[in-house]
């Protein structure tokens, strides 16, 4: 990565930070990378999971015992964990393109931080388990997390071009899922494909992949893997919805394909449409939430066309019959977090504006605006427990269940893009890494 650029998204975070101290009145924040967490009745340990206010200061995820200590006008200061150590890897001091921006000090045993610790007018940012007697601060103040997670939807062109770098790497390693597919890998195997193109782990990875054949693609979160070979004549849909790291930033794409031409084909590429005509939409002003209705008449849309539904989209919306299908949000902020925080919040201080009734798994009730970054995600499935409810419904006379029946062996359609919102275009960095 450019060290130019990331001087210059130094130089937008240290106003932000010194901004939001001066508001909230602290002079200095101690944020804590995280400890290894052991697992119960074990000696092993989860997988490491960086705090994530720590990554938003410093490029580094895979590092505990390591803070920033950031004090308000001065140059923050990392203190960068190196034990001597046997058993583990011992990352080296570091020396890359974002080193110079930080006064680094080595620590050789976590305790060795307290020196550099004060709870003056400090607040800290992190898990504080195990830090019993060390002098802090106030611990994750409300309003100071509140509007840093304000700050965070506003990206600066360093974290744009690594969010472009993460879909570069996902896209390929798409490419090569997809290959698996058609080549009659298990689930299990289109997953190892995939990590291998990425050249990530799966602790690497944002979230833990969604790799589904068949009905397993009406699983929403469906990440167990199955180990089966489909013999061809079996083989029908594929969905994967599984992201990359840059640097600590995510990316989250889906992608469903039909192993067939045919009648899920059709849908996928009517999908795709959609899913475009969607991102079009996003324009600084809009509020999100219009959006999710629109994609929801969008839906019903599909719904008539492939001759699932009898009602008028409008009116299949209205009653609640899109949300059998489509029951989960239209999309989310994309960023240090796959579903990156603020989403719900209604003003940099703090607050929430919910979604609406309607639509309980929207993640995203904030107005569009420029340097926002959004996943779009309409997808269509034909879920077990959904259906069973609407067919007991007062609207079961809605479907053609015929129809219905005929779907549901392909589980469902799901496409998924990370945008970026410029004041005067979208920039769809998935399909340009797609080349469509
Ligand atoms: N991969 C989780 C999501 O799309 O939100
Ligand atoms: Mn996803
Ligand atoms: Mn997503």
């Amino acid at each position: 990565m450019d060290k130019q650029l990331y001087a210059e998204h130094m130089a937008t975070l240290r106003q932000r930070y010194d901004e939001i101290l001066e508001q909230t009145g602290f002079d200095t924040l101690n944020v804590l990378s995280g400890r290894p967490k052991v697992q119960f009745l074990d000696d092993n340990y989860y997988p490491f999971r960086v705090n994530p206010q720590f990554k938003a200061l410093v490029p580094v995820t895979d590092n505990p015992h390591s803070w920033v200590i950031y004090r308000r006008g001065q140059k923050p200061r990392l203190l960068f964990y190196r034990p001597v150590d046997f058993w583990h890897y011992v990352p080296p001091a570091p020396r890359t393109f974002w080193s110079d921006e930080y006064d680094i000090e080595l620590l050789a045993k976590p305790d060795e931080a307290r020196q550099f610790l004060s709870g003056d007018n400090a607040a800290f940012i992190g898990e504080s388990d195990g830090l019993d007697g060390w002098d802090l601060g106030t611990p994750n103040p409300d309003e100071l997390l509140a509007r840093l997670h304000w700050a965070r939807a506003y990206k600066t062109p360093y974290e744009m071009a690594c969010l472009r770098k993460a879909n570069r790497i996902a896209v390929d390693a798409h490419r090569a899922a997809e290959a698996a597919f058609r080549g009659g890998a298990s689930e299990f195997e289109i997953n190892l494909a995939y990590l291998q193109a990425a050249g990530q782990g799966e602790n690497q990875m944002p979230y833990g992949n969604i790799v589904g054949l068949n009905e397993h693609a009406a699983i929403l979160h469906y990440t167990h893997l199955s180990t089966r070979h489909l013999p061809e004549a079996e083989r029908r849909s594929f969905l994967i919805d599984a992201g990359a790291d840059c640097h600590g930033y995510c990316a989250d794409i889906t992608r469903t394909y039909a192993y067939r031409d045919g009648e899920l084909a059709e849908l996928v590429a009517a999908m795709h449409e959609k899913e475009q005509e969607l991102v079009a939409g996003l324009k600084p002003g809009v509020p999100y939430p219009d959006l999710h209705r629109e994609c929801h008449l969008k839906v019903g849309e599909l719904l008539q066309q492939f001759g699932v539904i009898k009602a008028a989209p409008e009116n299949a919306v209205e009653s609640g019959l899109t949300g059998t299908f489509m029951p989960h949000g239209l999309g989310h902020f994309l960023g240090l977090q796959v579903h990156d925080v603020g989403g719900h919040q209604s003003a940099p201080a703090g607050g929430t504006t919910p979604p609406p009734e309607q639509f309980p798994f929207l993640r995203t009730t904030r107005t569009v605006e420029e340097n926002q970054v959004f996943t779009i995600e309409p997808g269509l499935y034909f879920i077990d427990s959904l259906l069973a409810d609407l067919k007991d419904g007062q609207l079961a006379g809605e479907v053609h269940w015929d129809k219905v029946e005929q779907l549901r062996p392909f589980g469902g359609v799901r496409i998924e893009d990370n945008v970026i919102v410029h004041s005067d275009r979208v920039e769809n960095m998935t399909r340009d890494c797609f080349g469509g």
